[in-house]
């Protein structure tokens, strides 16, 4: 008797679910900044990847890509207080404060960009995984462009930051805009767009990292046609009436990732089970997503999931920034 795959029975139940949720999602500004007793904090978004084609290998190492980044509701936090010398501090993960951190980096070539003096007393908050595939660290380093652009009172346009952002990691200029946006040469290219994915995300975080040189280092052309085999319709996106781009989503990535690490094609499949509409990994991994039609499926799909060993699971929304 023939089985059919866990991804065609997750197409199939599209059809069988196309009551989709009519929701919008409000534009806000980005980044979103409040104030403290000493400065002000701003929120450092994690990301994923709808959408990741790598096209070919370039000349200075790196991979063309074309891809379609979503902001997520969910964050790190950083505080800027203004202090004569520069420190920053991190909570909440074993990291270096140093010049391997990308924030001290970032500072440091603003500084070195504007003139202006290298200051500021930092704190980081850390709740992203690292090496997650949610642009952790990158986030962090193009927020801090974004707070001491604020804290210097340079009021550079973010379009001056760009150069320093892509300087810090080919993820990092999506982070100066945040929503939904999608990512061209070696995904620093970034062209903002209207709305965000509706629906409800589902996040799986292994207990392990994925390192992305390594996962682009194994990229070998012709990669295996991956739309070809994955039926899924393309994300529907806020703010109806607009021409938006058709996203379909897939990661040229995942078959690289998933062969290494077995345990991920697993909890993919469980994803879809669950009643997923897409399950894709983000970035080089190793966070994995689903997105739910609504939020009562994915808190179901979240509590069964959360019976995993080795996992943590977290639900999100996208956001939509204004443009
Ligand atoms: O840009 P970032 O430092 O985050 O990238 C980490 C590594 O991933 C790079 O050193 C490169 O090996 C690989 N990469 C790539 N092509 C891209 C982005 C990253 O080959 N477009």
């Amino acid at each position: 008797m023939q089985v059919a795959p866990p991804l065609l029975k997750a197409a199939e139940r599209l059809f069988f679910y196309p009551h989709y949720l009519m929701d919008s999602i409000p534009p806000r500004s980005y980044p979103d900044v409040r104030d403290s007793d000493s400065g002000f904090v701003i929120s450092s978004p994690a990301k994923v990847n709808l959408r990741l084609r790598v096209l070919r290998k370039r000349q200075d190492g790196y991979h063309a890509l074309e891809t379609v980044f979503q902001e997520l509701d969910w964050a790190d936090e950083i505080e800027f207080s203004p202090e004569q010398v520069f420190s920053l501090e991190i909570r909440g993960a074993n990291l270096p404060a140093d010049e391997r951190n990308l924030m001290t980096r970032a500072a440091r070539s603003l500084a070195e960009a504007s003139g202006h003096e290298l200051s500021g007393k930092l704190r980081l908050s850390k709740n992203l995984p690292l090496q997650g595939g949610v642009g952790g660290g990158s986030s962090n380093a193009a927020i801090t462009l974004l707070g001491l652009n604020r804290l210097w009172g340079l009021n550079w346009p973010v379009s001056h930051l760009e150069p320093i952002a892509t300087k810090m990691g080919a993820d990092c200029p999506f982070f100066l805009h945040g929503g939904l946006a999608s990512g061209t040469n070696r995904g620093d290219i970034i062209e903002p767009l209207k709305g965000a994915v509706l629906g409800a995300f589902v996040l799986l975080i292994p207990n392990f990292g994925v390192e992305t040189a390594w996962a682009f280092s194994e990229v070998r052309f012709p990669l295996t046609e991956v739309e070809k085999n994955v039926i899924f319709s393309p994300l529907r996106i806020s703010e109806e009436g607009e021409a938006y781009p058709q996203i379909k989503p897939c990661n040229d990535l995942e078959n690289i990732v998933f062969h290494r690490y077995s345990g991920l094609p697993h909890w993919r499949d469980r994803i879809l089970e669950l009643g997923a509409q897409v399950a894709l990994m983000s970035g080089s991994g190793s966070t994995l997503f689903g997105i739910f039609e609504s939020s009562e499926i994915a808190q179901c799909a979240a509590l069964e999931l959360s019976q995993e060993r080795d996992l943590r699971v977290k639900v999100c929304r996208a956001v939509a920034r204004e443009r």
